[in-house]
Parts: structure tokens; C-alpha cells; sequence
């Protein structure tokens, strides 16, 4: 079969599908150990759509005549090296809303890229779909915290989270095939 994306344009997806696949094993294992019965079943549903969404991006460059390269070193990856281990739930959930919000704009970003492949699009667009509902129900957890636990102590982690993301965003933003591939929109 022959191959219809550029080498920056496999790497690119294949970094999406790192992601993806990094968010999955997250979520599996937070689903797996979890004590919290109310979060049993929203963990498993999330390690599943991120799963799916591995498996997309998997498919979408498969049927692109490629094979997703092995990308280890994530988005996520570079989180740990800022921020850490987090110490418990709302600390995760606080570093996955950051997350998705950052998945969200990128992914519109990409949309906005001319000459897009449609099943790439197509799959972005899913994508944007999902991350919306994701960021919904982190969203009510971390507001409950929030009432419970105390709002000042939250907007001060959640300033923390996203000074730290757009570190780690214009890092990523100035490294190769990033910087080429998207020098038009970001
Ligand atoms: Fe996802
Ligand atoms: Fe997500």
C-alpha cells in the first residue's frame, strides 16, 4: 500500500496516538484501583474513550498506507517532569482538565489546517466531540471539591496547572515537525 502523509504529518498522529494511548492506560489504572464507588464507572467509560481514540488515530494512519510510529515521550510526559507525581484524585483530575481543554484547542487548531485529509478531519472532529463531554464530567468532580474543600485552594492548583501547560505547549510548539507543521496556526 502506498503511504499518503508526509514523515511531519506521521509523526504528528502518531503523537496524538501516544497521547491517547497514555490517557487510556491512565484512566484504566485509576478505574482498576479507584476506592471512590461513584467514580467506578465514569473512570472505565474514560479509559475506554481514550482507548478508542487510540485505536482512531491507529486506523486513520494504517489506512493512510502507514504504520503510527513509537512515540513514548508524551504530552503527558512532560506534566510529570513539571509537576510531578500527583499526590491524589483531584490533583489528576485537575491535570486531565487542563489537558483536555489544551487536546480541545489543538485539535480545532488542526481542523483549520488546509489540505487535511478528510478521514483525519473526520477523526479530529470525534475527537472534539468526546473531549467536550470528558472535560464536562471532570468538570462537575472538580466544582464539588471546589464547594467542599475550598475554592481558593483549587483556582490557586488550576493557575499552577495552566501556566504550566502553556510551558509545555510552546516547548512543543517550537520543536520539530511541530513548529513546521503547524507554523501557520500556532
Ligand atoms: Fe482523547
Ligand atoms: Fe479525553
Amino acid at each position: 500500500m502506498k503511504t499518503t502523509i508526509s514523515e511531519q504529518e506521521l509523526y504528528v498522529l502518531s503523537y496524538y496516538r501516544a497521547c491517547e494511548l497514555a490517557g487510556s492506560i491512565l484512566f484504566g489504572k485509576l478505574a482498576f484501583h479507584t476506592n471512590i464507588d461513584a467514580y467506578r464507572v465514569p473512570l472505565t467509560e474514560h479509559c475506554l474513550e481514550e482507548a478508542e481514540h487510540a485505536w482512531r488515530w491507529t486506523k486513520v494512519i494504517h489506512d493512510l498506507g502507514s504504520i503510527p510510529l513509537k512515540v513514548t515521550h508524551t504530552y503527558q510526559t512532560e506534566y510529570g517532569k513539571l509537576f510531578g507525581m500527583p499526590e491524589n484524585i483531584l490533583e489528576i483530575f485537575c491535570l486531565t482538565q487542563v489537558f483536555e481543554k489544551r487536546t480541545l484547542d489543538q485539535f480545532t487548531k488542526h481542523l483549520q489546517l488546509p489540505n487535511t485529509h478528510p478521514s483525519v478531519k473526520e477523526a479530529l472532529q470525534k475527537m472534539i466531540d468526546d473531549e467536550t463531554g470528558h472535560i464536562g464530567w471532570i468538570r462537575t468532580e472538580i466544582d464539588k471539591y471546589g464547594r467542599d474543600s475550598g475554592q481558593e485552594k483549587l483556582d490557586a492548583l488550576m493557575q499552577k496547572l495552566e501556566k504550566m501547560d502553556e510551558e509545555v505547549y510552546q516547548k512543543l510548539s517550537q520543536t520539530e515537525p511541530f513548529k513546521t507543521y503547524f507554523k501557520e496556526i500556532i
